[in-house]
Order: C-alpha cells, then structure tokens, then sequence
C-alpha cells in the first residue's frame, strides 16, 4: 500500500526497541468523550470554562466532542486495527461522582467498565489516568485545587475507580501535567479555571501533589497489584544566551515547570529556589510536615510528556508587586528560535530535547522508576484529512531520541502517542489536529490518517 503524498523509498523506519516496549495512543476524556449531560454526568470545571466569552479560540466546547461516549467501541477498534499494545485514556470524574464526592454515579462506572471490557477483548492494556484536567465543579465551588480537601476527595474518587475497575487495569497515572492544572489554570489563566493568581496557583501545585501522593495510597491498599504512576509535562528549558541574566531566567524557567514537580515526587522535597522564585508571593503555609513523604512514595513508573523545549531570556517581571503576581509570572521571556523548524501551532521541533529530558531525569534521580513516554505528539491546522508526513518524520525522529536515551541507561518502557484521534485542543479549540486518525466533526467520521497507515506497517513488522 503507498502512503499518501509520501514517497515509499523514504519512509522513515522506527528503531528497534527492546522486547517488551510498549506501542500506544493517548486521549482524555473532556477532550473526546462529548456525552456531558448524559447518563447523570456532573459539570466539570470545563464545562464552565468553555462558556465563558473568549475562553476558547473557536467558541467551541467538549460537550459533543469526538463523541466517543457513543463511539466508544468503533475508537478501540480503531486502536485494535493500528496494531497498538496499549491505550492510555482518562476518566471523567463527574461522570463517576457527579458533585466530586459522595454519591456514585453507576452509570458512569458502567461507561469505563464497557470500555475496558472491549479493551481485554483486544488484547489492549489501559492505562488509566485518574485525572486529566476535568475537576468536578462542585469542588472548584468548595476552592478547588487551592484547598486542601480537594486532594481528600481526590483520594475518595480513586478509591471508588480502584474498587470498580481494579480487576482490569493494573497500570494508573494519577495526575496528568499538575503543571497544567495548577499554573496555566489558576495562575495563566488560560485553561480553566482561568485565574491568574500567585498564592492559590502554588496551593493548587502543592494539593495536587498531596492528592497524588494520597491517591497512590489507596491504590496500593486496595489493589496490592497495581502499577503506579504519575505524568509530568517535562520541558528544558534553553537560555537564549550564555549572559548569567538568561541562564538564570532558565534556571527559573526550569524551577516553574519542570523541578516544582520532579523534585518533590522523586525526591521528596521541593526545589530550595522556589523560596526565592516566590518571595512575597506565598509564605508556601500550605506545605504541612508529612506532606512530602505522602507525595514522594515511591513509584512504579513514571511519566513524561514531551513536546519541546522553552527557549527563553530574562524580562521584567509583569506585575512589580509580589503580592499581586501570579506565580506564572517569573521573570522570563519566552521566544521561538531562529533556525529550528516549528509544528503549525509553533512549537519547536527538537527530538533532542526528549533525549536529554530522559538522560537528566536518570542522572539527577538515582532512585528513578522506569519511564513510559505518555505522550508526544504534533497538530497540524488543516481541517481537511491531509497527507501527513510531517507527523511521520515527527514519530520516528522522537523514537530515535528514545533510542539513543535507552542506549545511554535510562530505563524507557513504553511510548504513546498523542492523540490517537484529532480532539478537543483546550483553550485552542478544534483547530489542531493531533491524531493519526482525521475526525469529522459535524458526522464523527473517523479517517486513518497516512500516519496511521505507516505506524500500523511499522508495528507489524517488529
Ligand atoms: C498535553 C495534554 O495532556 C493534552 O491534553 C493536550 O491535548 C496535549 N498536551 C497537546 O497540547
């Protein structure tokens, strides 16, 4: 079979990997399920998010969304027919607990059980993130991630995931990117729930770090056979020069998104630079002594998402007043590097950056789990069903960076690629399109895209 606009003779080829690797696509649940006022569905944070006037760059929302929550099975055939080893989707929390706590929603956990029962049938193995973004609006209404209650509830929703699904999943993530939940949701502002603050934004990083450690908890009590992990959003951070002002500005950038996370998890304490990052923006009284240790229990692996590397240099801050600042306000100054190709949305392309990603993880982290890259992946804008060698070269170019880090020791078990269908992009909309299957929105046609075609060929003959 030819590809679509590729020339067969060029087709890049995926490394070999060791026996054992794990092959699959990622999704979450706002951003493909739709269905969200079925079957006794709560609201989440998303849902309100979506409808606030300029939130989302094309008006839209996750209410119909790829409608998997009716699609369900014809998606797993999809991945079934890809070849895939794996599928890493997310759960709905206000499906299952419509008001974030108390009483169950049956037919929510019945949703989950029918889908991972058709993923045993594929000989598909879920791994299941507890949390990807969509809180239950009856918790932000109660403060959110700010408060400390929300990580409780965190552990009580888990609990009640583990006991209906525990019997087939093993492999759970609990947290998807806190980064994103924490920093660009309550101190950028641009996800939901859209507020730019300093003090609750690094509540909310502490809380959900708590409910991670929380959470693994009730995993391991309840289901003695789990594999535990959590996914971080990993970004290097580039000076744009070698001035001490722009490595600084890096250093800080670093502390932001990477180390606030990294550090406490695997190493149970928090950067020693963050108390400077944030002098006169929080006193951190929210940290409680034992925290750390709840959030540092170790791992059976972990996860990372790699997209690119943020380039960046020193800048003023914002806002002067540290008690007005947000904590997404550092100091730094973002920019795309002259030279370096970029996806549609603008983002760098720099498989070098997952290379050295994974090879400082395992240097820095003498006790690091093994890794599972849970998601990596490029959009393009055209709306229609597009030859996409891009994406091609884009796969096989970060596989290579995850060869060379196996080569140099680190422990990789497994990629997803993100999406397995084209989604709901959060703030961007509908616009970028991240799958290797083409959706139709206005039918739901699901269209392999010719990277799909390619990746299938390249899994068979592994
Ligand atoms: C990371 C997030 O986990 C996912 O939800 C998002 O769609 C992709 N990055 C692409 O931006």
């Amino acid at each position: 079979m030819s590809l679509i606009g590729i020339d067969e003779r060029e087709k890049p080829r995926l490394p070999d990997m060791p026996a054992g690797f794990v092959w699959g696509t990622a999704t979450a649940a706002y951003q493909i399920e739709g269905g969200a006022a079925e079957d006794g569905r709560g609201p989440s944070i998303w849902d309100t998010f979506t409808r606030v006037p300029g939130a989302i760059a094309d008006g839209s929302s996750g209410d119909v969304a790829c409608d998997h929550y009716h699609r369900w099975a014809e998606d797993v055939d999809l991945l079934g027919e890809l070849g895939a080893d794996a599928y890493r989707f997310s759960i709905s929390w206000s499906r299952v607990l419509p008001t974030g706590s108390g009483k169950v929603n049956q037919a929510g956990l019945d949703f989950y059980r029918r889908l991972t029962d058709r993923l045993g049938e594929r000989g598909l193995r879920p791994f299941v993130t507890l949390y990807h973004w969509d809180l239950p609006q009856a918790l932000e209404d109660l403060g959110g991630w700010r408060s400390r209650d929300t990580a409780e509830r965190f552990a009580e929703y888990t609990g009640v995931i583990a006991d209906a699904l525990g019997d087939r999943v093993q492999d759970w993530i609990t947290l998807n990117e806190p980064y994103c939940t924490s920093i660009t949701g309550y101190a950028e502002g641009r996800h939901a729930p859209g507020t730019r603050e300093g003090h609750g934004a690094l509540a909310a990083v502490h809380h959900l770090l708590l409910g991670h450690g929380l959470a693994t908890r009730v995993l391991r009590e309840r289901r003695p056979d789990a594999r535990v992990g959590i996914t971080l959003n990993l970004s290097p951070a580039v000076p744009a020069s070698g001035s001490e002002a722009d490595r600084a500005a890096a250093d800080r950038q670093d502390l932001l998104v990477n180390r606030q996370f990294t550090d406490p998890v695997l190493a149970g304490e928090y950067p020693a630079g963050l108390t400077a990052l944030y002098d006169g923006v929080t006193d951190f009284g929210f940290r409680r002594a034992g925290d750390l240790d709840i959030i540092s229990a170790p791992l059976d692996f972990l996860g990372v998402n790699y997209y690119y590397r943020i380039h960046v240099t020193d800048a003023p801050f914002a806002e002067p007043d540290p008690a007005r600042r947000s904590a997404y306000d550092i100091g730094v100054r973002t920019f795309k590097p002259e030279g370096v190709p970029v996806t549609d949305l603008g983002w760098p392309i720099e498989p070098e950056g997952l290379r050295s990603t994974l090879t400082g993880l395992a240097g820095r982290f003498p006790k690091l789990p093994p890794v599972y890259v849970t998601e990596n992946g490029r959009a393009e804008l055209a709306p229609g069903p597009v030859p996409d060698p891009e994406r091609i070269d884009f796969v096989a170019g970060h596989l290579a960076a995850v060869r060379e880090a196996l080569d140099a020791g680190v422990d990789v078990r497994g990629y997803f690629y993100w999406s397995l269908i084209d989604n709901f992009e959060w703030a961007r909309g509908y616009g970028p399109r991240f799958g290797l299957v083409h959706i139709d929105y206005p039918t739901g046609t699901r269209t392999p895209k010719a990277s799909f075609r390619w990746l299938r060929e390249q899994l068979r003959s592994r």
